[in-house]
């Protein structure tokens, strides 16, 4: 008697860690009869389908999954008596794509019923996707200013060279052309550098008005010949922080401030603190941006105005690199921005890094 108590005791404490095994699955999981009558069903597969599952053992599954393509799916399975594997897109609760993999189990050579496995492969198929685009994206980049290169240079070769004042327009044009290629080449260089954390972080506490002063410095001609005014106003900080890092993402808000601002207007660089952070402000009186674009422009290539950022020799990187280096530095960046009046840039540092 004892014997047999314990086994069931046993029995009971394996089932309920089974259970307990299937309940904290992340893949979705069903398993119906025969005739169709649901016999398991476990919390993932709810969240995926955004169904009851505590109403659902016992139901056929006709009842609830009327809505989806699984009941087709289930009928195959049954009638083929063989595994079915299907992705299925779904558009309700969220957006996804769930693969599912049916496979006919069998009980003493007997034919039982269906076991369906769901794994969601949003988050797997998103990232092909962006490979996908990325790749696209670069020929396309490199393709535009090679196409003219190999362009002037035959018309060169064949007898445009003999004419001095053409022969140095086109050399002209294949030297920008080259100079924009090393840029795209040495800018994706660098992205790649900081997106596989190849760069390590210096932390050094330096003065921010030093660092500012030096970058401001380097772009102040520029900034004359386009006739805009730059104004400074930062807080004497002495800060820890990577110098080159926060050098280089000041000088590409600077550039672009420069860039999308009209002759005569005027950029601020601003620099100050709360209790937590230190907040670096770049600012200008441009022509401003979009809401729709505003939380796209940190992609990368993601330019507002194709045409207009490559005239100014944009690649479309320069801020997809400021967001990885404000994120390497445990920052965080926004923008604000209003058309025809002006752009804000605002990144917030934290005064105490940490390396976890
Ligand atoms: N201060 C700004 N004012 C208006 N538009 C801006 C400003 N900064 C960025 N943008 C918009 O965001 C887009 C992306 O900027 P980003 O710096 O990444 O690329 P880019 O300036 O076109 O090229 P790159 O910086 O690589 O030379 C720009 O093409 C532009 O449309
Ligand atoms: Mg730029």
């Amino acid at each position: 008697m004892e014997t047999l108590v314990k086994k069931i005791l046993d029995l009971q404490e394996s089932t309920n860690r089974m259970n307990s095994v299937i309940e904290s699955l992340d893949t979705g999981l069903m398993m119906v009869d025969y005739h169709g009558y649901i016999k398991l069903v476990n919390r993932a597969f709810g969240s995926m389908f955004d169904l009851p599952v505590e109403q659902m053992v016992g139901e056929h599954y006709d009842v609830y999954l009327s809505a989806y393509n699984l009941r087709p799916l289930l009928n195959e399975c049954m009638e083929s008596n063989i595994p079915v594997r299907l992705e299925i897109p779904l558009f309700y609760p969220q957006e996804r794509i769930i693969e599912a993999s049916l496979t006919p189990i069998e009980e003493n050579s007997q034919q039982f019923g269906i076991v369906a496995i769901f794994r969601d492969l949003t988050a797997f198929r998103r990232l092909e996707e962006l490979r996908r685009d990325f790749v696209a994206n670069v020929s396309h980049e490199l393709k535009t200013p090679l196409t003219s290169i190999v362009g002037f240079t035959e018309t060169l070769l064949d007898g445009a060279r003999k004419d001095p004042d053409t022969c140095k327009e086109f050399l002209q044009i294949i030297y920008k052309e080259g100079l924009r290629l090393q840029r795209l080449v040495s800018d994706l260089l660098d992205l790649s550098k900081i997106e596989s954390k190849q760069v390590s972080i210096k932390m050094e506490v330096v003065s921010v008005q030093l660092v500012v002063h030096d970058v401001v410095e380097t772009l102040i001609e520029q900034m004359q010949a386009k006739n805009l005014r730059l104004l400074t106003d930062v807080a004497p900080l002495m800060v820890k922080m990577d110098t080159d890092c926060v050098r280089q993402i000041l000088v590409n808000l600077l550039a672009n401030a420069m860039n999308y601002t009209p002759v005569g207007g005027k950029v601020t660089v601003k620099v100050k603190q709360d209790d937590r952070h230190w907040m670096l402000q770049v600012m200008d009186t441009g022509i401003g941006i979009p809401e729709r674009d505003q939380p796209r422009i940190f992609e990368r290539f993601y330019r507002v105005d194709k045409a207009r950022s490559r005239n100014s020799g944009g690649t479309g990187l320069g801020l997809a690199i400021v967001k990885h280096l404000v994120e390497l530095h445990h920052g965080e960046i926004e923008v604000e921005s209003t058309v025809g009046k002006g752009s804000i840039f605002t990144v917030r540092f934290p005064l105490e890094y940490s390396d976890t």
